[in-house]
């Protein structure tokens, strides 16, 4: 049998803290990928909360090819989820060495053809799977994802001295519904009390600091894809330039 081809580079999408935008921003960071021309792919490590069906507007399962997962694709992005193989009305349940065997088999039996980079979304939280996404890959960067307040500062925190330690680079801290665009006027006021992202930057100086508006969240034509395309550009880059360090 042939062997698996090896995985392209990751880039991370972060955070510590549940609901921040971590799975908004890496379809978003992916889709903008794929617009400049980079062959994206897209993996959602979140096994328990899978986002990516919806997030891509996919109703199909998976499909199995010999003994390869051949991925979903929308907007040029190939796309791999647990959302995508059971049933969405039942709830997750994988255990210890089922879910180490999952994401396993998402990640390394997945023909990942028309991809060069692998934008994956994190579940919250520093656990298991955030240890095996490390040991797994070879990290491009992370993307570190937090709101603006003090509550999701103190689980980023955490979440980032794990990056530390295992010596990620960090792409960029982005501070997500850091300001809300009055409908009315010209201005924009921030909706929530708080200066996370920059406490986040603090840690992570050279990353670049992205502050993202509250979005009607539609699409391509939209305020997040605007806010995110200097990033987009900075990851193309980053992946013309080799070697890269495992995660
Ligand atoms: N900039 C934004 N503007 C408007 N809505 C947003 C924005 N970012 C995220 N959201 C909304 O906030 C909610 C949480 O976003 P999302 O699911 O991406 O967060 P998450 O960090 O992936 O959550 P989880 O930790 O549960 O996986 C969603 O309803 C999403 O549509
Ligand atoms: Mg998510």
């Amino acid at each position: 049998m042939k062997a698996a081809p090896p995985l392209p580079p990751a880039v991370i999408v972060w955070s510590g803290k549940g609901g921040v935008g971590k799975s908004t921003i890496a379809a978003q960071t992916a889709r903008g990928l794929a617009a400049i021309g980079v062959r994206t792919g897209y993996l959602d490590a979140d096994l328990h909360g899978p986002s990516a069906a919806t997030l891509f507007g996919i109703e199909e399962r998976l499909a199995v090819r010999g003994r390869r997962i051949v991925p979903a694709v929308r907007d040029e992005v190939e796309i791999a989820s647990t959302s995508l193989i059971a049933d969405p009305d039942h709830a997750y349940v994988w255990r210890g060495p089922l879910m180490r065997g999952v994401l396993s088999q998402l990640l390394q039996d997945t023909d990942w053809t028309r991809a060069d980079v692998l934008v994956v979304d994190m579940p919250p939280g520093t656990g298991e799977i955030q240890m095996q996404i490390l040991s797994e890959l070879t990290c491009l960067g992370a993307v570190v994802v937090t709101t603006p307040q003090d509550l999701s500062l103190a689980d980023v925190r955490r979440s980032a001295r794990m990056l530390l330690d295992a010596d990620v680079p960090v792409t960029a801290v982005v501070e997500n519904m850091a300001s809300v665009a009055c409908p009315s006027c010209a201005f924009s006021f921030p909706p929530l009390p708080g200066d996370a992202g920059q406490h986040v930057h603090a840690i992570f100086p050279e990353a670049a600091f992205v502050r993202l508006p509250m979005s009607p969240l539609t699409g391509h034509s939209d305020p997040l894809a605007q806010a995110l395309r200097p990033l987009v550009e900075k990851i193309a880059d980053r992946l013309q330039q080799r070697p890269l360090s495992p995660c």
